[in-house]
């Protein structure tokens, strides 16, 4: 949730800053904002409500002179303090213009911090909590134990702070060098030849270097072109805390690669994101095959010793989580419990040493998963993360570490990364099953290898699109959209649904079939459409033909039924409108097989109707807010 960057260098840095704003525009885009350091000391910035579009519209009206300067910094903003206006956007000037400060996360103590500057005579000029921040580094600079001392001056106003927060400061009289910190909210160092970034997310700069630094929580840094230094708060080394890592992954996987969106090229992504998160995660030795996760800070004895697990995670993660209680209860015989991350704590759940916690989140930098994460460790449980960003936040603070190796995903409504979390959940429930004896070697290893052959299986399903997509532009006009599942098929509806409302803005809901006579059939009318996710017919025969008779009741009441089911469902066809056929899979694995017609169909269903599928209104695709 907003985007920042900061670069000091010898190049061009308006350029280098909007290239990195476009790149993270993802993280929030109700406004943007620059300020650049020319070397006389000019502090110029630019900042407007609305798409990035719209701040360069502006800096090319306003002609880029005054933008001349090689040390910068630049905000995409999601609003929380503030409507997403001009006067609210970043960056934040204190009143004498020559302190600038660009923020992610929300300040809690700015109410009293406000009351304090009013009360010295400041004139407040927006209605966020980003403001106090930089008028109290300017009374700092200005006068008192810190006059005249940048750095001092910002670090003691980060001492001031509570809540989460990135905060990126320059000073006019200082340029060459930029102040940031974080709480909670991410910042990474990019640390090139003769030039520093700091930014939210390494595809801001990871067209310039690939060697970057991961601040710890409660860290600052100065970076200079040359240099970049780490201090706490109080302004103490802190060396050998900071994780430098090599991004692995080029520019390209940041871009569009020819699609119209990224959402598009994620979804035909989706066979390697499966494929690379099952890499070097089995490997054979004296006891047969075995599973391995990435960071494994948990003993044997502890996986053998938790008698039930929690799964913790928001939106599609969450739905990712409610898949995985299928696989992990079914092999291990633990009982499971998914839980919206946001709800979690607030309800005081039964946790102790023996509970193991896992916190699925696309980010790593969610803030409910995150809060839910230190409830869990504050009650003594071990957690597990499965995260597609490495060295974030949640896994980070975890006992073990599984990363979904799907390269970054930029459309802010989940595809690849749900898929892969999805099979990341496989890799743990068997992780469990073989410490805890619930499953032989030999039995591991061949649902390993089903895994294996899934994202053959993926790529099959991907050839559906131009069938789905026809239905789609069909429906485009249609006001309500229903979902329909059972067993792993009732994650999958809700899936589908969320998909339909994020990306299309359109009335859409996910129901257990088996719930439809308790209220949803009263919907059905005339036409409306119905998606129906079916069961394999070679899992278990009872779901097969209960879902089968959910449809019949439906068509018989004038739905029109949408049918996804694995080919050679011949039972099905009569009582489907439109049949979809995906590969026949194992019936815990189809999920990653049924889940994507319905991105396909959401997708086309929101450009038919002219919507933007990366960047769905009101959305952002890291909520580091609670
Ligand atoms: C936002 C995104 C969703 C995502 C959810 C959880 O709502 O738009 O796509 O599923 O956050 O994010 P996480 O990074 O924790 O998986």
């Amino acid at each position: 949730m907003c985007g920042i960057v900061g670069y000091v260098g010898y190049r061009d840095a308006l350029g280098i800053v909007v290239d990195a704003l476009r790149r993270m525009e993802y993280r929030g885009y109700d406004s943007a904002g620059v300020a650049i350091l020319g070397g006389s000391g000019a502090l110029a910035v630019e900042r407007k409500a609305g798409r990035l579009a719209n701040l360069e519209a502006e800096l090319a009206e306003s002609g880029n002179e005054r933008f001349a300067g090689t040390t910068g910094m630049g905000h995409t903003r999601w609003a929380t303090h503030g409507a997403p206006t001009d006067r609210n956007a970043h960056p934040h000037r204190d009143v004498t213009e020559k302190v600038a400060v660009v923020h992610n996360g929300i300040i809690e103590n700015f109410a009293p911090l406000r009351k304090e500057l009013e009360q010295a005579g400041v004139e407040l000029r927006s209605d966020t909590d980003t403001e106090v921040a930089v008028h109290l580094v300017g009374l700092a600079y200005a006068a008192g134990p810190t006059a005249g001392d940048f750095v001092a001056s910002a670090l003691s106003v980060l001492r001031r702070l509570e809540g989460a927060f990135t905060l990126v400061f320059t000073h006019a009289d200082h340029p060459g060098m930029i102040i940031a910190a974080r709480r909670s909210t991410p910042l990474v160092v990019g640390v090139g030849v003769d030039e520093m970034f700091i930014a939210s997310d390494v595809t801001a700069f990871i067209e310039h270097t690939r060697e970057a630094v991961e601040l710890g929580q409660d860290q600052a840094v100065v970076i200079t072109a040359n240099s970049y230094a780490v201090t706490d708060f109080d302004g103490n080394a802190v060396d050998g805390k900071t994780r430098p890592f090599t991004i692995d992954w080029d520019l390209a996987a940041a871009e569009k690669g020819g699609h119209d969106y990224f959402m598009l090229k994620e979804i035909e992504e989706q066979p390697a994101g499966v494929a690379d998160t099952l890499i070097g995660h089995f490997t054979v030795d004296e006891r047969g095959g075995r599973i391995v996760l990435d960071e494994q800070r948990l003993a044997e004895q502890e996986l053998r010793e938790f008698d039930k697990v929690f799964v913790v995670a928001c939106g599609s993660s969450y739905h990712a989580g409610l898949l995985a209680k299928y696989a992990i209860e079914h092999w291990t015989r633990l009982p499971v419990e998914v839980e919206l991350a946001s709800e979690f704590r607030y309800r005081d759940p039964v946790l102790d040493r023996s509970t193991l916690v896992v916190a699925i989140s696309q980010s790593g930098e969610t803030a409910d998963t995150l809060e839910a994460v230190r409830h869990a460790k504050d009650q003594k449980a071990r957690v597990l993360a499965i995260c597609n960003t490495n060295g974030a936040q949640i896994p980070r603070e975890s006992d073990a570490v599984l990363y979904t190796r799907t390269g970054p995903e930029i459309g802010v409504a989940s595809t690849k990364a749900f898929l892969a979390q999805v099979t990341a959940n496989f890799l743990v429930g068997l992780a469990l099953a073989q410490a805890r004896g619930t499953k032989y070697p030999d039995e591991v290893a061949r649902e390993f290898a089903e895994l294996e052959a899934m994202p053959k299986l993926v790529a099959r399903v991907l050839e559906t699109g131009p069938q789905v997509r026809a239905i789609a532009r069909e429906l485009a006009h249609v006001p309500t959209v229903l979902f329909l599942g059972r067993h792993v098929g009732y994650p999958v509806a809700l899936e589908g649904a969320l998909k339909l409302k994020e990306l299309a803005y359109m009335h859409a809901e996910g129901f257990a079939a088996g719930e439809l006579k308790h209220g949803p059939i009263a919907l059905i009318e005339d036409g409306l459409p119905v998606i129906v996710v079916m069961p394999s017919p070679k899992g278990r025969a009872v779901l097969h033909s209960k879902l089968l008779s959910n449809i019949r009741e439906i068509q018989a009441r004038g739905a029109r039924t949408i049918v996804i089911a694995e080919e050679g469902d011949d039972t099905v066809r009569p009582f489907a409108d439109d049949l979809i056929e995906i590969p026949s899979a194992p019936t815990l694995f189809q999920p990653l097989l049924s889940t994507v017609p319905l991105q396909i169909f959401a997708a086309e269903v929101a450009q038919a109707r002219g919507y933007d599928v990366d960047k769905p209104r009101n959305l952002a695709k890291s909520v580091t807010v609670e």
